[in-house]
């Protein structure tokens, strides 16, 4: 049985408390002997700073493109704020990004149904919520040129940043969106600015073209980021796939992740293209960040994380049932009133991030 090869970055923050129960979930896996995960682990964020200056060595980066899947934590924290900008923990996870080009974020905000009363909107909202955000994850705003602080003639400084698409960027990200709405409910909602930005209108032609070329069956609606933010909230159902530019996606996801009530809960995905044999690069991280606030107190939900290692086994080693069984663990431990702080309901039990893991490991059957 060839080993599959797992590189953990937990990073800072809870990052390593609640990827500490995905690794008991690996075990696991191992032990029952169907599977094989070779795990090494790496630093990345403020604490590859702390030990070696920088938020990402080349040797972990070429680990990271060597290894069949990477698994993410989160990254930063205040002790690493007045950092100059290429020494920020946040630098790391970009060029992790960049450099492996995974540039298909998948965000799913699903609603469990003993969650639906966790949501701060109204139950009969959110219940039985299913959307899925495609974030567009290496282009963009975040990595536009030019970019920069400059300071004017004047004494004026100016700061510079450069939205940019090529249409084969649209087109790529686009295709993952119209695939996925194809093996879901057949409905795609494209979001951009094209009111007012003509990344945006381009974006538009494209997406519109694709759809006409290859997709016919999808349905395909155009909104602007703006009424998407605001119809998330107010009929978030109305969704299935969405796909939008890195930045509108950055927000727009954690606005849906809060739909579902809470950032804990959701994982993602982010996918390079797939090579001849099908393969693809791919780095699996649960959408909440590091959380300081909360950090070395094992309260921490470690649920996203253990949801980001069940998209692992789906997407990096089509392994659907394993994936199937870690995600009906999940849901028969939330509808055993089991909760960790963020999502805790009256009448529920409150137990720790390692009581969380022991609750998920038991539904495994361990
Ligand atoms: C995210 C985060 C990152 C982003 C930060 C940590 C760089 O907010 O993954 O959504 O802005 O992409
Ligand atoms: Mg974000």
């Amino acid at each position: 049985m060839t080993p599959k090869s797992l590189l953990i970055l937990a990073g800072d923050g809870i990052g390593p408390e609640v990827m500490e129960q995905v690794k008991r979930v690996i075990t696991w896996f191992n032990a029952k002997g169907k599977v094989s995960f070779k795990v090494e682990d790496g630093l990345v964020g403020g604490c590859s700073y702390d030990a070696h200056g920088t938020p990402l060595t080349d040797e972990t980066m070429q680990k990271a493109m060597d290894a069949d899947a990477v698994l993410l934590g989160a990254v930063g924290g205040p002790k690493w704020d007045n950092l100059p900008f290429a020494a920020k923990p946040e630098r790391g996870l970009l060029r992790l990004r960049k450099d492996m080009e995974l540039f298909a974020n998948l965000r799913p905000a699903f609603v469990f149904d003993a969650l639906a009363e966790a949501s701060t909107l109204k139950t009969e909202l959110v219940r039985g919520l299913d959307v899925m955000i495609v974030r567009e994850l290496t282009g963009g705003v975040y990595f536009g040129e030019p970019r920069g602080i400059e300071t004017l003639p004047n004494g004026e400084r100016r700061g510079i940043n450069t939205q940019v698409y090529t249409t084969s960027e649209i087109v790529r990200i686009a295709e993952v969106a119209f695939e996925l709405a194809a093996k879901r409910g057949k409905k795609l909602h494209s979001v951009e600015k094209a009111n007012v930005m003509e990344s945006g209108v381009l974006w538009r032609e494209e997406v519109t073209k694709l759809g006409a070329a290859k997709h016919p069956d999808i349905k395909l609606e155009h909104m602007y980021a703006d009424n998407c933010a605001m119809q998330l909230v107010r009929n978030p159902k109305q969704f299935d796939v969405i796909v939008t530019d890195n930045l509108f996606g950055d927000l727009l996801s954690d606005c849906a992740a809060m739909l579902t009530g809470s950032l804990g809960m959701l994982p993602s995905a982010s996918l390079g293209a797939a090579d001849a044999s099908g393969k693809r690069r791919a780095l699996y991280e649960p959408v909440h960040g590091s959380a300081p606030d909360i950090a070395g107190q094992g309260i921490a939900n470690p649920l996203a994380c253990l949801l980001s290692f069940a998209m692992c086994l789906r997407y990096s080693f089509n392994m659907a049932a394993e994936a199937d069984q870690l995600e009906t663990a999940i849901k028969a431990v939330l509808d055993s009133g089991k909760r960790t702080a963020d999502i805790m309901q009256p009448g529920a039990t409150k137990v720790s991030t390692s009581g969380m893991g022991d609750a998920v490991l038991a539904a495994l059957g361990a």
